[in-house]
């Protein structure tokens, strides 16, 4: 039986494909566009479809339009229409407008499959396969989950069960109370993008939350085991009046200086986000009273708060998937359908991101030889790459199959010295563009992780960079690149069952410099990870990146 997965709804649109229950390809589609988060969350587009992404999974997967059994989409209109409020948004034409076009969007999947789908068409509740895409992939037999984002269908959260293939839903947390909005709504206010969540969590560790927790306070309510979230103070499109500028004074506007106020206002929000979600961990631990907890949605790429829930020990098992955002819906809501379509379980357990393209030798070499370069041949990419860095030189290392998800793992990969502190400078001035406040992440050997940082219980997901751990006190000094103004790293395990190759370039770094770690940032420049070796050599060539290596093929600044 073949499902096809789909996130269309609001941004992040991807596609996934599972073939007899098991998850074979998964792509987003922001790859292929070359548009980060592949499109606007606009409600005039729910029925676009990342149609290159569909296309690249059949084709890896060796299918036929017609071999597609069941269309799975990560989104429930008639939940929406049951539960929405009209009072909910400022113009009630644009909830017409939503709905009209998702009512398309069975349509625009009989047309890019070429057949009327009918019954084997199915919407799935927005959390229901962010909890899926969390649950499925995780060791757990059982679980309690965890979904915070921004909206599901109505939903700012859901504390949920899953027992065998089966995931119920316990309680929801309606919008307003948005924990991913809120988020939205500080970096509109602090003159980032919506989607710059990262750059306050980066931001947050430099800040004082001491001086707005009266303001956070009314924005965000937090009891023991629950939340409520103020529309008006945190100023939400929906709201009669907006208190944002009252309770925090005049916004800041993109280009203009970040001055101290804004960090504290970065770090207390963090705080009142940390508080909230440990009271839905602890509520949640209340109601579904196991050890194990899956956690997803956009709330959960928040590292730090990630650490405490670790920490807390209220559940002795934590997984997030490497791909918590809406992406990761595509694939939750393929494992949905498995689970009501199919007698037999899917697989579980299969955590790789490792999902998306890869391309043969031949390919590499026409690319580098249509952009007019020599290509040079290593007989040991790993050991040769690993040297580079430990000279101070900045490697792109480009292997295997692209990583589903916002972190590069190693396939799609800029390393770096950890040991030299100028080159937090040097990558984000000569190839990244961007803050200096933004930290970068370790990849560890996993083996020699517990000598370096603070981590705990290893699970899974520390293999995601989804946890910031703090250094051991004795190591911060020498790796002073990869640690954040707070003493944190966003670290990568890698072992070697996970990323053989990857796992051998970092053995090299270890056997020439006594430091098991790499900086790893993604292959990118101010745009999505890149795809493609054409993508790596156009980044390559117009950044100040010394040395490309895609798989054996290398190329160095020098032509
Ligand atoms: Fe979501």
């Amino acid at each position: 039986m073949n499902i096809l997965g789909i996130n269309a709804v609001y941004h992040d649109p991807a596609a996934a494909l599972l073939a007899d229950g098991k998850l074979v390809v998964a792509v987003e589609e922001e790859r292929f566009n070359r548009t980060k988060h592949g499109k606007l969350p606009d409600v005039d587009n729910p029925h676009q479809f990342p149609e290159r992404a569909i296309q690249f999974c059949l084709a890896h997967a060796g299918l036929k339009a017609g071999d597609i059994d069941h269309v799975a989409y990560s989104f429930d209109p008639a939940l929406r229409r049951k539960r929405f409020k009209p009072d909910w948004w400022p113009n009630p034409m644009s909830e017409e407008v939503f709905l009209l076009r998702l009512a398309q969007v069975p349509g625009t999947a009989d047309r890019i499959l070429g057949r009327k789908l009918g019954q084997r068409f199915h919407f799935v509740q927005h959390h229901l396969a962010h909890a899926a895409s969390a649950y499925f992939p995780s060791p757990f037999d059982r679980a309690a989950v965890l979904t915070i984002d921004g909206i599901g269908e109505t939903a700012g959260s859901t504390l949920a069960k899953a027992n065998g293939t089966r995931i119920q839903t316990v309680e929801t947390f309606e919008f307003p109370h948005s924990l991913g909005f809120a988020w939205e709504s500080i970096c509109g206010y602090l003159g980032f993008s919506p989607y710059d969540a990262s750059k306050l969590m980066g931001l947050a560790a430099y800040g004082n939350p001491k001086a707005f927790r009266r303001q956070f306070g009314e924005m965000i309510r937090t009891g023991d085991d629950d939340y409520s979230v103020d529309p008006e103070a945190i100023g939400f499109l929906s709201a009669k009046t907006n208190r944002v500028e009252t309770l925090l004074g005049p916004p800041r506007y993109e280009g203009m200086e970040l001055e101290q106020r804004h960090a504290d206002i970065a770090a207390a929000l963090q705080e009142f986000t940390n508080a909230a979600v440990l009271a839905l961990v602890r509520r949640l631990k209340r109601k579904a009273p196991v050890n194990q907890l899956c956690f997803a949605g956009g709330v959960a790429l928040n590292c730090v708060t990630n650490e405490l829930i670790q920490k807390s020990g209220e559940f002795s098992e934590v997984f997030i998937p490497y791909c918590p955002h809406d992406a990761g819906t595509a694939i939750g809501a393929a494992y949905v359908v498995h689970g009501a379509k199919s007698k037999t379980p899917p697989e579980r357990g299969n955590y790789t991101p490792y999902l998306g393209p890869s391309f043969r030798r031949r390919e590499i070499l026409d690319a580098v030889k249509l952009a007019g370069f020599r290509p040079k041949i290593s007989k040991n990419p790993a050991r040769d790459a690993a040297k580079m860095i430990a000279d101070g030189k900045i490697v792109a290392w480009f292997q295997g199959r692209m990583e589903f998800g916002p972190r590069a793992l190693g396939n799609r990969s800029l390393l770096a010295d950890p040991r030299r502190p100028e080159m937090r400078n040097i990558l984000n001035q000569k190839v990244k563009h961007r803050e200096d406040f933004r930290p970068f992440a370790p990849s560890v050997l996993a083996e020699h992780a517990d000598e370096w940082f603070e981590i705990g219980a290893h699970s899974p997901s520390h293999e995601f960079m989804l946890f910031a751990c703090a250094a051991k006190a004795d190591q911060r000094d020498r790796i002073p690149a990869v640690l954040h103004h707070d003493g944190t790293g966003r670290l990568q395990l890698v072992r070697r069952e996970s990323n053989r190759r990857y796992h051998e370039l970092i053995s090299a770094f270890h056997d020439l410099t006594g430091v098991p770690l790499v900086i790893n940032t993604s292959f990118n420049d101010s745009e999505p990870i890149v795809c493609t070796p054409s993508d790596a050599i156009v980044t390559f060539r117009k950044s100040g990146i010394d040395a490309l290596f895609m798989d054996d093929v290398y190329l160095t600044a020098e032509k």
